[in-house]
């Protein structure tokens, strides 16, 4: 899988190059995919201006390589987001954040012309819900969302211990397969408390850089 992820990390790196300009700020993910990607932008980093992060650990990396890494509010719309996946389906629609940064990741994504999704194929599914969806709550409101989580048919699991970049909680919902994304997202935004969920469905990929072990496959909608 290691190779497979560096093989959409090369690909992806082909895909912005041509792009790329003195002034070009580049949104970035997080996770090993988006690791694999960061380190690859070392040798090209005199051939664009910086970065935004989704997270403070990409943050680190990139700034560790000597790529200017700016706040989002200081920049305009960013040509790239490229970010891996937790799950991926043929809709380019995903389920991110299990490394706790799908807020961030999605603010980013959102001002991105286009997202690139990065993944090797064991992320790609034909439903959506496998892999547990995170969702970031406000701390006092955990319970709260958990009782609205298992109305709609999920089984919340608090993620212990664990505090994202913005200060708050994680709950992921297991036994969860969804059947329209679309509308789940919007749903689990509705529920007082909840301040992102891990469904990219509305705004989904607009690339998808697919490993697998006969080379990367380029989807787009
Ligand atoms: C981070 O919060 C996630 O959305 C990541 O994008 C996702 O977990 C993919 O990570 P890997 O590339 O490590 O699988």
């Amino acid at each position: 899988q290691d190779e497979l992820k560096a093989a959409v990390a090369d690909k992806a790196i082909s895909e912005i190059e041509p792009w790329l300009e003195k002034d070009t700020v580049l949104g970035i993910g997080t996770g090993s995919t988006a690791n694999l990607f960061i380190d690859r932008l070392k040798p090209l980093r005199d051939q664009f201006k910086g970065a935004v992060a989704s997270s403070e650990a990409s943050a680190k990396r990139l700034e560790a390589l000597g790529i200017e890494v700016f706040e989002l509010n200081s920049v305009g719309t960013l040509p790239f987001y490229i970010d891996g996946a937790d799950e991926v389906n043929a809709h380019l629609q995903m389920i991110k954040g299990g490394g706790a940064a799908l807020t961030r990741e999605k603010i980013v994504a959102a001002c991105a012309e286009r997202f690139i999704c990065i993944a090797d194929q064991s992320k790609y599914v034909s439903q959506l819900g496998h892999f547990p969806l995170p969702v970031e709550v406000i701390p006092m409101a955990r319970s709260y969302v958990a009782r609205q989580l298992v109305a709609l048919g999920a089984e919340p699991v608090y993620r212990q211990g664990v505090v994202t970049d913005n200060g708050n909680q994680i709950i992921d919902c297991y036994e969860f397969m969804i059947d329209d994304p679309v509308a789940m997202e919007a749903t689990l935004n509705a529920i007082v408390g909840v301040v992102t969920n891990g469904l990219f469905a509305d705004r989904g990929a607009d690339i998808l850089l697919l490993g697998n072990p006969e080379g990367v496959e380029r989807l787009t909608l």
